[in-house]
């Protein structure tokens, strides 16, 4: 069956009645897709029945000085990437058809949403859980996936769906990289051949902060990569290096023993990217001025 595409609200409630019942999934996107957005499609169909990408590069979680203009919008790809991938409906909304131009309320994502990557994009997760939860109040989805890429945006929407009750299961689906190692992003197109050299400095840091057993040792471990690509041409300028709490996204304590997300942030030139490794289970020190290396 071919690819439906709603672009308003009467389009996707017409698309929906073309499906006929059955468990939805969404996957909702900013398009520009890869094969990150592509694994998150597979994994969405493994839970449902249909599967509803939505395409909209959301105004609300962009700052007036960032990149929401030069965004990248690749809709006829877009759209073939979902045709492969066996989408039912693309539901790519205009902004007039998302966004009252009187609005008042929107969702805050609280403390977890000032921090971390918060702290450096105010208001940006506020405006992802507006958008999110319009997305879930239009399509009425069963399932919604999520990259654990965005490992934060995934926590604060988990946040919202137990805060909120909201009746939607979440799927977060894993990383998808090169094969040496830079995450997929949409923003990877920006970099140039140098740029992107020093943009696998952001991977190789999480990987040697991964590689040791207590917090210190892998904030220490991850820094020492990222401070030496800060003088490297280009140069990498950090945003954040932070070792945190899986669920609230707070920085774990140097004696922290349990789960913990190594998240990071940086410039290359113009282009802002983030990574982490969301599995990391950091051990307690062992021995007298033990801190092995896992
Ligand atoms: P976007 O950046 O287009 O990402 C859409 C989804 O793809 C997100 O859940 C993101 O985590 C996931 N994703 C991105 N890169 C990935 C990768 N390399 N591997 C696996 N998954 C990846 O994130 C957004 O859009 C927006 O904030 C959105 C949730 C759509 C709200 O506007």
């Amino acid at each position: 069956m071919d690819v439906i595409v709603a672009d308003d609200r009467a389009a996707l409630d017409a698309a929906r009645g073309e499906l006929g019942g059955g468990r939805l999934a969404l996957v909702p996107t900013m398009g520009a897709l890869h094969e990150g957005h592509r694994s998150l499609i597979r994994l969405a169909r493994e839970h449902a029945d249909h599967v509803v990408v939505s395409i909209f590069v959301n105004p609300l979680q962009f700052a007036p000085n960032e990149d929401f203009s030069r965004y990248p919008r690749t809709f006829d790809a877009d759209l073939d990437a979902c045709a492969a991938e066996g989408v039912s409906v693309v539901f790519a909304p205009a902004a007039e058809d998302m966004y009252l131009p009187d609005r008042q309320v929107t969702i805050s994502a609280g403390t977890m949403g000032a921090i971390v990557e918060g702290a450096f994009r105010p208001g940006h997760f506020d405006g992802v859980l507006t958008v999110v939860n319009k997305l879930f109040n239009l399509v009425r989805p069963d399932v919604a996936a999520f990259g654990r890429k965005d490992a934060q945006q995934l926590a604060v929407i988990r946040r919202m769906v137990l805060d909120l009750n909201l009746p939607i299961e979440i799927l977060g689906g894993e990383t998808v990289r090169e094969p040496d190692g830079l995450a997929l992003s949409s923003r990877n197109r920006y970099l140039s051949a140098g740029d992107r050299v020093a943009a696998l400095t952001l991977s190789r840091a999480l990987r040697e902060g991964a590689a040791r057993r207590n917090a210190a040792d892998i904030r220490r471990a991850a820094l020492a990569v990222l401070e030496g690509a800060a003088h490297a041409d280009p140069p990498l300028a950090l945003d954040y290096l932070a070792l945190v709490d899986p669920l609230t996204f707070a920085e774990v304590p140097d004696d922290h023993a349990g789960p913990a997300v190594l998240a990071v942030a940086a410039r290359v030139g113009d282009t802002r990217l983030i990574d982490n490794i969301d599995d990391i289970v950091v051990g307690t020190v062992v021995g007298a001025g033990g801190s092995g290396v896992a």
